[in-house]
C-alpha cells in the first residue's frame, strides 16, 4: 500500500511492525506499566503511530505489535482519501497523532453503541455497547501526567484500545454466539495463511 503524506505530525523516518493477529497469545495478556521514559520509549510510540497509518486505522495498543507495555497511540481526526480503486493508494491528512502511556479510565457516563473494527482482528466489523464519555489520565513519552475528558470516537477507541492493554479484543464483548461465530472463523483464516506459508 503506498501512503501519501503532506503533514508535519506524520512520523516520518519511523518504522512498520508487525501486527499481531488473534488468536495470537499476547492478545490475552495484562499489559505491564511503562516505568522508563526514555528514548527506546518514544521511537517506539512513532514507530507505533507509522504502523497505524500505513495500517491504515485510528488506534493501536503496545500488545498488537507483540509487546506487553501500557501504551497505545491514536488518531481519530484525520482525512483519509482513496486514490484507486484497489484502495493501494492512500493520501493521509490532517494528522492529529495522540499517544497514551499508563491510561487509567475513570469517571464514566452513559451508554453508546459503534460498528468497531481491529486490526488484529481482520475483515469483522460489528456493533459494541461502550460508556458515552470518559475521562482519562495518562503520562506523555517525558512521564508528565495529563487528565482529558473524552466523549464520541475518542472515548470509544480509547476504551477499546485500553482493552488491549487488559487483553481483551472487542469480539469478547459480544454475545457468546456471535464471539464463537467470529473466533471459529478467525482460527480457520490463521490454518489457512498456515498452510499457504
Ligand atoms: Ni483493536
Amino acid at each position: 500500500m503506498k501512503l501519501i503524506v503532506d503533514d508535519p505530525n506524520f512520523p516520518h523516518g519511523a518504522k512498520e511492525l508487525d501486527i499481531v493477529v488473534y488468536p495470537n497469545p499476547i492478545l490475552k495478556k495484562v499489559a505491564e506499566p511503562v516505568e522508563v521514559f526514555d528514548e527506546e520509549l518514544k521511537e517506539l510510540c512513532q514507530n507505533m503511530l507509522y504502523t497505524m497509518y500505513k495500517a491504515p486505522g485510528i488506534g493501536l495498543a503496545a500488545p498488537q505489535i507483540g509487546i506487553g507495555k501500557r501504551i497505545f497511540v491514536m488518531d481519530v481526526d484525520y482525512d483519509r482519501e482513496f486514490l484507486d480503486e484497489d484502495g493501494n493508494e492512500v493520501k493521509i491528512s490532517n494528522l492529529n497523532p495522540r499517544i497514551f502511556i499508563n491510561p487509567q479510565l475513570k469517571n464514566h457516563e452513559g451508554k453508546t453503541t459503534y460498528q468497531e473494527g481491529c486490526l488484529s482482528v481482520p475483515n469483522i466489523f460489528d456493533d459494541v455497547e461502550r460508556y458515552k464519555t470518559v475521562d482519562v489520565e495518562y503520562q506523555d513519552v517525558n512521564g508528565n501526567k495529563h487528565t482529558i475528558s473524552t466523549d464520541d470516537l475518542l472515548s470509544i477507541c480509547i476504551q477499546h484500545e485500553n482493552d488491549h492493554l487488559d487483553g481483551i479484543v472487542f469480539i469478547e464483548k459480544l454475545s457468546h454466539l456471535k464471539f464463537n461465530f467470529y473466533r471459529q472463523k478467525l482460527v480457520k483464516e490463521k490454518t489457512r495463511r498456515g498452510a499457504l506459508k
